[in-house]
């Protein structure tokens, strides 16, 4: 046995700053992951059970109705009345009631029932997964 066995100091500041690269690694990856909690295009919007067939059913939220014309065909259009951009919400049937001038909109097929609109609803893409429908 000798006294040259002596290891050098080098090795556990090494360490430390393996861990601090670590921590800031992490900080990084878990900024990126709350970046992902915002709405998307996407993601679920109703269930096909929630949408009555020859009517609809409105999502204010995402300024849309989803409306299904025939067992299992589902459509959906825009609530934006096409006279003057007012929100739409009043759905009786399949009839959506503009309460700014009173244009009538039918959610089967988006055609206008009663002026002063003029212009159909604008179509919005959605994707039937199973019972799931969603905003494509
Ligand atoms: S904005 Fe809807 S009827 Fe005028």
């Amino acid at each position: 046995m000798t006294s040259e066995s002596v290891q050098p100091v080098s090795g556990p500041s090494r360490r430390t700053v393996v861990a601090a690269v670590g921590a800031a690694g992490l900080s990084v990856a878990l900024t990126a992951c709350g970046s992902q909690d915002e709405p998307s295009t996407g993601s679920a919007l109703a269930k096909t059970s929630d949408i009555p067939e020859g009517g609809g059913k409105v999502f204010s939220d995402e300024k849309v109705v989803v409306s299904q014309p025939t067992a299992g065909d589902y459509k959906a259009f825009s609530t934006i009345c096409t006279h003057q951009n007012c929100p739409m919400t009043d759905l009786k049937e399949d009839t959506l009631s503009c309460a700014c001038h009173g244009s009538q909109f039918s959610v089967l097929d988006g055609s206008v029932k009663k002026g002063p609109a003029t212009q159909a609803l604008a179509a919005k893409e959605i994707s039937v997964s199973g019972d799931s429908i969603a905003l494509a």
